[in-house]
Parts: structure tokens; sequence; C-alpha cells
């Protein structure tokens, strides 16, 4: 592993300097914290492809609705600089809230995608979401002036809702799409996985069950969604499911017939810790 000076940054004008600074390529890989091993294949990739690498460390409130948990969302900044360390990133950058929304809330221009792109899957049951999302990733495209940025393809429609702003608003940049992770077991990993209960965390394997089946299924051939959804539903039955849909994975329109491009998504929550979980795969 190649081991750099890594630099700590809490403000924008610092930043500014250290990337002014920087010789090469520049990769980002935007997260919220508590890294596990899906931010640390994402840094990998960064590290691999570009001459330096930032990683943000930001729990952005602006993409928090009021009743989620903002509070809550896990902080590990010392453990996680540590592991950014140990990849060979060159940058943390961990900004205060006051430093990134100077203004209050309500008083900040956002960067707000298209009606038909969030009125469904997670934009729907977390209104506001992609709005603070976008807006904080803009921000970080800007400030780091990267030429590459690293996403998970488990948060799929925030993945694809920042390849739509990128070319919408011809950011230079390229996103890169980095396969989700997992446990042994199958569970995706998340940072959130900390909240589960010892049953929660048995039950939440369901969500992978679930999209083994319809995998399994559409594989056999069976292209009616109906079909499919039934037996994904039953698998989850004791789960509280936001959402279980099919789209097409380059449009994020939502399909009634099962093809090679069809994506399907569940989000669903636990039931002794209400812990939200987002899942997805491809049924080919
Ligand atoms: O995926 C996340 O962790 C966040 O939504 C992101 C992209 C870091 C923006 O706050």
């Amino acid at each position: 592993m190649r081991q750099k000076n890594l630099r700590i940054i809490d403000n924008i004008s610092d930043l500014k300097k250290e990337i002014e600074k920087l010789q090469g390529s520049i990769g980002l890989v935007p997260t919220m914290g508590a890294l596990h091993l899906g931010h640390q294949s994402l840094i990998e990739k960064s590290v691999q492809q570009n001459d330096n690498t930032v990683v943000s460390i930001f729990v952005n409130p602006i993409q928090f609705g009021i009743n989620e948990d903002l509070d809550k969302y896990p902080r590990k900044l010392e453990k996680d600089c540590e592991l950014c360390k140990q990849q060979g990133v060159d940058i943390v950058f961990a900004p205060r809230i006051e430093e990134m929304y100077k203004s209050d809330k309500n008083n900040i221009t956002l960067i707000c995608p298209p009606v038909n792109a969030v009125d469904k899957l997670c934009g729907k049951s977390r209104p506001g979401h992609f709005d603070g999302v976008c807006t904080v990733v803009a921000k970080l495209f800007n400030l780091t002036k990267a030429n590459k940025a690293y996403f998970g393809q488990k948060d799929a429609q925030q993945l694809f809702i920042i390849q739509k702003m990128v070319k919408d608003l011809d950011f230079n940049i390229e996103i890169v799409p980095c396969p989700i992770v997992r446990e042994q077991d199958g569970l995706a990993l998340s940072s959130r996985n900390q909240y589960l209960s010892k049953n929660d965390r048995i039950l939440a394997l369901n969500i992978q069950k679930a999209l083994k089946t319809a995998i399994s299924l559409a594989k056999k051939g069976i292209n009616d969604k109906r079909t499919i959804l039934d037996s994904c539903l039953e698998i989850l039955s004791d789960l509280d499911v936001d959402y279980i849909e099919f789209v097409d994975k380059n449009t994020f329109e939502t399909v009634d017939l099962i093809d090679k491009n069809t994506l399907l998504l569940i989000a669903a929550k636990t039931p002794q810790t209400k812990t939200r979980l987002i899942d997805n795969s491809l049924l080919h």
C-alpha cells in the first residue's frame, strides 16, 4: 500500500490552497464517513487510477428529512482518517456544516434533479433528498476540481441522478460507478448496518434473498413483473417494504416486462430498529 502524507482539512480556503498545489489527476471519493469496505473499494480504485485522491467526509444535513437519522448517523472521523492514510489518500476534506453552508438551510441555491428522476424510489419516500445530494456533490466537484469521482452502485438512483447532473450541467468530470460490496452472507455494506439488532440483521438478509430469487426467475425466462414481484414480496414479508421497483437501468423508467436491462431495486425497513436498507441487482 502506497502511504502518503495525508492532509486533513476542515475548511474551504485551505482545501483550495492544497488543491492548487496538487500535480496530476485528482480522484474524489465523496462520503458521509463511517467508512466500511464498500468505501474502501472506491478509495482503492481512485488511488489506482489517479495521481491524487481526495476523500470528503461530511454528513450532509440538507439531504436528510426531518424524521431521518441525521443526529444518530455514525461519525468516526479519527478511524476514517486512519483508513484513508493506510489507503494512500492525499487529502481528507471534513468540513463543519457552517463551512459548507454559510447561509441557513432555506437560503441556499439548490441543484434540483428533474421531477421524473425523483418522483420514484428513494426520491419518493425521501422528498428533497436528491436536491441535497446534488447540491453537496456539485460543491465538492467545484472545490476539488476532481477529474474523476467514485460512487457505489448500491445507491443506484443516486448514481443515475449524479450522472445525469454531470451530463445536463456539463461538469468536466468522469463518474466512475463501483460495484456493490457485500458481507460474506450477502448483506450489502452500509454505514447504517451498525444500527441493526441481531434479529434485524438476520431478516435483512431477505433483501438479498429476494434479489437472488428474482434473478433466478428471470434467468428461467419469466419476464412478467407480477410473478417476480409476488415471489419477492413473500420473501420480504417480515420487513416493512418501502419500495420494490423494476426499472430500465439506462433511463430509470419503470418497466412491466423484464429484460436484460432491468434493474430491480428494493428498500425496506427492519422491524426492530427501523433501519432503512437498500439494495439492487440487474436481472440477467
Ligand atoms: O452516498 C453518500 O454517502 C452521500 O449521498 C454523498 C454522495 C456522499 C453525498 O452526501
